[in-house]
């Protein structure tokens, strides 16, 4: 019977309702730690090499299919719900050849059940009967579940139902996963599944007495942390799953080499790449494409989405990043919001309440307080005067700039897009800058300054009995005046 290189097809029982969320998302678009539960079910059959994965959706089948659309897997519907050998039965028949191919059931709703389990049990699948094998846990008191009945011999003989169960099977603590690895055979003889029980409901749990009518062996492989099956059926089963995957990212990670400071604060999503020597304060998020290079730091409660960050740069509290680039050595906030399109250079600083959009920053620039960058390219070294606003947005469009390299803004500049400023070029703090600027030049667009003398000993003399009750240190220097 053993054959390690037979195909594998892969049935996801999506079709049930759920009504525990109470939500108008169907059940298994509740995401977990970043992804739709069905398609941390969806993920582990991959890994596992599957052939055809078959995802049998019902409640909320549009929304379902339109999630995990583009993943490659085929869609069986189940118009009416009348039970999981019903459901896989539907799953089956959407799968056009299934011949000598082992079939494993998943549920859509149980993203704890990690890939290495699943390989573990295939491997002792095959190497035993190969015929069926299901996944089993012990607890205490498996109240709800279907459990495993075993014969004199403690063979596996037939799994019941709890609203079929007598008292002393439902004493049995070890209990059906819902998860299951079949041969080939597994198609022909669910058409053999009858309602005839407690529920009116085809149970697949009745395959396994009809394997063995066949003759063929039954085996349970037992997990060793029975939580892995645990479903999220509402809110609060959601939170405990997520925690529970969070740690082990976490866990990962410091194996790996990361030290992270108050880890059960910290959420990493499973497609992050973290270098090693990354450090990571509490309260750091890390979410989807993000890749963050070796020695780099991450301050407490930054957001870091889709982004990659380059050797020993440092992220400072507080800081939003999403689809950017920051090149190695740079350095980023407190406070910084660098939005999509932000391409860093090395050793870049930016400081607090700089905003970038858009924004190629070359090697050296610095932006250290208080900027809106957006749509504009800046060439080496140059320094960006706290207050700079690039005027991006004309109400309609949106207008790009140049700015050279060893260029100086001062404070509170407005360059009015579209500008080009010339490398080495100076604008005078305080400038609206309308005309492009050439090379090495000053650029002053501002009113310019006149001193008017003695004005305020003229105002403040004429309010001198309000300033005498309330301003003493200025009624002391009109009097000085004389
Ligand atoms: C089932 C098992 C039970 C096992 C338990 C583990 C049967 C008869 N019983 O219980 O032995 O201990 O799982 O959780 O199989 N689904 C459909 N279409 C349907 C019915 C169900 O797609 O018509 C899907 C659900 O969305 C869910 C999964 O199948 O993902 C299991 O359904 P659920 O009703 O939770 O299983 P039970 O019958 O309670
Ligand atoms: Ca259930």
């Amino acid at each position: 019977m053993t054959d390690t290189n037979r195909p594998l097809d892969v049935v996801i029982l999506a079709a049930g309702q759920g009504t525990r969320m109470k939500s108008s998302l169907p059940k298994v678009l509740h995401p977990v730690a970043g992804r739709p539960m069905v398609a941390w079910a969806v993920k582990a059959a991959r890994e596992l090499g599957a052939r055809n994965v078959v995802v049998v959706t019902g409640h909320g089948a549009e929304a379902v299919e339109a999630a995990l659309a583009g993943s490659g897997v085929v869609f069986a519907r189940q118009e009416q719900q009348l039970g999981t050998g019903h459901a896989f039965l539907a799953g089956m028949d959407a799968l056009e050849d299934h011949r000598e191919a082992d079939v494993l059931v998943l549920y859509g709703d149980t993203p704890l059940l990690r890939t290495e389990t699943l390989r573990d049990l295939l491997a002792d699948h095959r190497e035993r009967s190969g015929a069926f094998t299901v996944l089993t846990g012990v607890l205490p008191d498996a109240t709800g579940y279907g459990r495993i009945i075993r014969d004199a011999q403690g063979n596996v003989e037939r799994i019941v139902e709890q609203k079929d169960a007598t008292p002393e099977e439902r004493a049995v603590g070890e209990f059906n996963s819902g998860v299951y690895l079949m041969d080939a055979r597994a198609n022909e003889l669910a058409h053999r599944i009858t309602n005839e029980n407690a529920s009116g409901e085809y149970y697949l749990t009745d395959l396994l007495g009809l394997y063995r009518a066949e003759g063929a062996e039954a085996h349970a492989f037992r997990l060793s942390d029975p939580d892995e099956v645990m479903g999220a059926n509402d809110r609060t089963g959601l939170a405990e799953a997520e925690n529970i995957i969070r740690a082990r990212i976490t866990q990962a990670h410091m194996r790996a080499g990361v030290t992270i400071h108050m880890p059960e604060t910290v959420y990493i999503e499973d497609t992050v790449v973290l270098g090693r020597d990354v450090t990571l304060e509490p309260g750091v998020i890390l979410r989807g494409d993000t890749r963050v290079a070796d020695g780099a730091g991450i301050g407490a409660y930054s957001v870091v989405t889709d982004s990659v960050l380059g050797e020993g740069v440092i992220v400072k509290p507080h800081s939003v990043l999403e689809g950017a680039q920051v090149g190695a050595r740079s350095d980023v906030g407190p406070f910084a919001r660098l939005r999509p399109g932000t391409v860093l250079g090395e050793a870049v600083h930016i400081g607090n309440f700089v905003e970038t959009k858009n924004a190629q920053l070359a090697q050296g620039v610095k932006a250290g307080h208080l900027a809106y960058l957006g749509d504009v390219s800046i060439g080496d070294e140059t320094n960006v005067g706290a207050g700079t606003i690039i005027a991006n947005f004309d109400g309609v469009n949106k207008h790009p700039s140049r700015i050279g390299a060893g260029v100086f803004i001062g404070s509170n500049s407005t360059i009015v897009a579209p500008r080009v400023i010339g490398d080495a070029a100076f604008i005078a703090g305080g400038s609206t800058v309308h005309d492009d600027v050439p090379e090495g030049a000053l650029a002053v667009a501002r009113g310019k300054q006149r001193n008017l003398e003695g004005w305020s000993h003229r105002y403040w003399s004429g309010l001198r009995e309000k300033v005498q009750t309330k301003l003493p240190w200025l009624a002391g220097w009109l009097d000085r005046q004389g």
